[in-house]
C-alpha cells in the first residue's frame, strides 16, 4: 500500500485565513483534505488530496445507522524558525489501527497515512497559526460507507484527514476548568468501546455534558460503569491528581482512552524523577484528600485540551475548590514544558517531535 501515489488537486478558490487571536476550537477548516477509499476487491485505494468540500454519501451508509467509525486528533505546530512539527504522530496512527480493530474496520498502512498527512500539511502549511496557544488541529477519521441496513461490518470505507487552525479547546483558555463528577450516566464499561476513539463514546456523553453545562460546569468526569466509584476520564481528556506529593492517574482498565498526552506526561514526570503512579482511584479518595489538605492539584491532559488545570469538582452535591481555583505549580510547569517541546522552543530529549 505504501507504494500508492496520491493524486493532488489544488483549490482555485483559496479561503481567507482567520486571525490567530480570534481562533476557537474546530470551527474553521483549511483549503484541502485527504481522502482514500476501501473496497473488499481493491483494499485501500484512490488516495487523493483535493479541495476541502462536502462529500456525498448514500443515506443507507452504515455510518449513519450503526456508527461504525473511528477518529484521531493530533496537532501541527509552527516554530519560530518557520519549521512545522508534529507531536508523536506515529502514536496516533497506531491508536487509529487499535480503534479500527475494535470497530472491525480494515487496518490502514500507518506509514502511508503519515506520508499523506505530511503532504497535506505541506500544501496547507500557511494555515498553521503562530499565536500563543494556537496550532493546526488534525482530524484523521474513517467512516463506513456501504449502503446496507443489516448490522454487519461495512464492506466499504472512506479514510479522510481534515485540518483546522485552533486556539484553546476550553473557553477558559489555560485557566482552571470546573468539572462535574457524573453519578448517573456512564461513558463506557470494560469490554465496551471506551478505549477506542469512536463516535459512539462521545454521543453517549452528550446528555451528561448538557446537564453539567446547565449547572455551570465545563466537562463531566466519568466514573467506572459498574460501581460508579473509580475515576475514569473526562471524555476530552485524561486526568491526573497530585496528592501529598505523589501524582496519580487512573490505570487503563479497558474503558479509558489511552491518551498520547497522558503517556507523555507520565514519561516526563518520570524523567523529572517525580513519583507518578497509574492506579485505580476512587472519587471518595479525592474528596477525602481534599478534606485532609492533601489534594494539591488536579489537571486534565489531551491533544485538544493540552494540560488543563481543574479548579473545581462537583460530586454528589459537594463542591471542592482546588488550589484556590488557580493553576497549580505542577500544571503550569507541565503545560510550559510540553507546549515548548511541541513548538520547538525547548529541546526535546525524548525525540517526540517530528519535522514535516
Ligand atoms: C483530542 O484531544 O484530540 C480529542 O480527540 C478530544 C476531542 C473530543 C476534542
Amino acid at each position: 500500500m505504501s507504494e500508492q501515489t496520491i493524486t493532488v488537486t489544488l483549490t482555485n478558490q483559496p479561503k481567507q485565513k482567520p486571525e490567530s487571536s480570534k481562533l476557537e476550537f474546530g470551527k474553521i477548516f483549511t483549503d484541502h483534505m485527504f481522502m482514500m477509499d476501501y473496497s473488499v476487491e481493491q483494499g485501500w485505494h484512490n488516495a487523493q488530496i483535493l479541495p476541502y468540500q462536502p462529500i456525498a454519501l448514500d443515506p443507507a451508509s452504515v455510518i449513519f445507522h450503526y456508527g461504525q467509525t473511528v477518529f484521531e486528533g493530533l496537532k501541527a505546530y509552527l516554530t519560530n524558525e518557520g519549521k512545522v512539527l508534529l507531536f508523536r504522530p506515529d502514536k496516533n496512527m497506531e491508536r487509529l489501527n487499535k480503534s479500527n480493530d475494535r470497530l472491525c474496520i480494515p487496518e490502514i498502512d500507518e506509514a502511508f497515512a503519515l506520508t499523506a498527512l505530511n503532504q497535506l500539511i505541506n500544501i496547507d502549511k500557511d494555515w498553521i497559526p503562530s499565536g500563543e496557544g494556537t496550532s493546526l488541529y488534525i482530524r484523521p477519521f474513517i467512516i463506513s460507507t456501504q449502503p446496507y441496513l443489516g448490522v454487519a461490518a461495512s464492506t466499504s470505507y472512506k479514510f479522510m484527514i481534515i485540518l483546522s487552525p485552533v486556539g484553546s479547546y476550553y473557553k477558559e483558555g489555560v485557566k482552571p476548568v470546573k468539572i462535574f463528577v457524573e453519578n448517573e450516566f456512564v461513558r463506557a464499561v470494560a469490554g465496551g468501546t471506551g478505549s477506542a476513539k469512536t463516535a459512539g463514546n462521545y454521543a453517549a456523553s452528550l446528555k451528561a455534558q448538557q446537564i453539567a453545562a446547565e449547572k455551570g460546569y465545563s466537562q463531566v468526569l466519568w466514573l467506572d460503569g459498574v460501581e460508579k466509584k473509580y475515576i475514569e476520564e473526562v471524555g476530552a481528556m485524561n486526568v491526573f491528581f497530585k496528592i501529598n506529593g505523589e501524582i496519580v492517574t487512573p490505570l487503563l482498565t479497558g474503558s479509558i482512552l489511552e491518551g498520547v498526552t497522558r503517556r507523555s506526561i507520565i514519561e516526563l514526570l518520570k524523567h523529572w524523577n517525580m513519583p507518578v503512579t497509574e492506579r485505580k482511584i476512587t472519587v471518595e479518595e479525592i474528596f477525602k484528600a481534599h478534606k485532609n489538605g492533601e489534594l494539591e492539584e488536579a489537571f486534565g491532559t489531551g491533544t485538544a485540551a493540552v494540560i488543563s488545570p481543574i479548579g473545581e469538582l462537583f460530586w454528589n452535591e459537594n463542591v471542592i475548590v482546588l488550589n484556590n481555583g488557580e493553576t497549580g505549580e505542577l500544571s503550569k510547569k507541565l503545560y510550559d514544558t510540553i507546549t515548548n517541546i511541541q513548538n520547538g522552543k525547548e529541546e526535546d530529549p525524548f525525540g517526540w517531535t517530528v519535522e514535516v
